[in-house]
């Protein structure tokens, strides 16, 4: 701990020192609605957002340039001069978390951020039927993507899920939850609901798990001797066939030469 504070120390101050002559160089100040300082802008998918940068107390005409991420979004001519607009429309889910920033072009130190928030319930719905013989392995995986972070439960039969030591297996991350089954028995049989529930609201998902009987090992042998016989029937019949395709070829020549 006290060592991984000490180097942050000597890491910072160069960074605060160029920012310093940054602003010292160009004596200007960029805004972004009204916000000097980088910001978090929460929003909801659908409506369209609008960002407007603008120089400060700038003594000549200063072009602005804005990224996505890392990406330079492309401006219109008249876009770029002292003031710059850009519009995300629509706002979507993959929108959220990503950074916007506008940039002096003639000094790209000077500059404001702002961060996407696109709060969004979560996404999941429908059924699903899987069939799955005895002592398979099944994985039933849900969608369960949502901002804020949504908690996510397995139900059996309208039941909290009893989770089974080396039988089940959650896993879990921001975008999916998956409930795996090692070795299905029958009384795995039912109905599983994937619940993801956030403050904006809740998503289920039902997965119909049948459980079939286990198939009998497949006879090999049995099998290959059934081969054996289908394909020397084939091959008989295909001989046996030879002559009637040539009397059939021979009939027609013998009507043309009648004709
Ligand atoms: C920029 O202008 C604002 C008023 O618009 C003023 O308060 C501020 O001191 C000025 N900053 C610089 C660096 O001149
Ligand atoms: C940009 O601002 C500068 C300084 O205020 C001004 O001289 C220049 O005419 C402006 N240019 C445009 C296109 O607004
Ligand atoms: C969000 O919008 C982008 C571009 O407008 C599009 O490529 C992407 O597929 C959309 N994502 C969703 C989840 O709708
Ligand atoms: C679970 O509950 C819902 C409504 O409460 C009901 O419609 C459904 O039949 C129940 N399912 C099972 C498997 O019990
Ligand atoms: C197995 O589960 C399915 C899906 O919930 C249900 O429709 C079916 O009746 C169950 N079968 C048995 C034998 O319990």
């Amino acid at each position: 701990m006290a060592q991984s504070r000490s180097l942050a120390v000597p890491c910072r101050a160069p960074v605060l020192a160029l920012s310093f002559l940054a602003c010292v160089a160009t004596g200007l100040e960029l805004s972004v609605n009204n916000h000097a300082a980088d910001f978090t802008l929460s929003t909801e998918p659908g409506p369209p957002i609008s960002l407007s940068c603008l120089v400060h107390n700038s003594s000549q005409a200063e072009e602005l340039l804005w990224y996505r991420g890392d990406g330079q979004v492309g401006l219109k001519e008249g876009n770029k001069v002292n003031i710059s607009n850009i519009c995300i429309s629509p706002v979507n889910e993959s929108d959220n978390g990503v950074t916007f920033t506008c940039r002096l072009a003639r000094d790209k130190s000077v500059q404001v951020s702002v961060i996407l928030d696109v709060q969004f319930p979560p996404q999941l719905s429908g059924e699903e039927t899987l069939h799955v013989e005895e002592e398979k392995d099944v994985t039933l995986t849900c969608n369960s993507k949502s901002n804020p972070q949504a908690q996510s439960t397995w139900l059996k039969d309208n039941q909290s899920l009893t989770l089974q030591q080396s039988h089940h297996e959650i896993y879990q991350t921001s975008e999916i939850f998956r409930l795996s089954i090692k070795k299905v028995q029958k009384s795995d049989n039912g109905t599983y609901t994937c619940v993801v529930e956030s403050p904006l609201g809740l998503g289920t998902r039902d997965f119909y798990l049948i459980v079939e009987e286990k198939k009998p090992v497949f006879p090999t042998e049995a099998v290959i001797a059934a081969a054996v016989v289908v394909s020397l029937t084939i091959l008989f019949g295909i001989v046996a066939r030879k002559d009637k395709l040539f009397k059939c070829f021979k009939k027609p020549s013998r009507e043309i030469a009648l004709n």
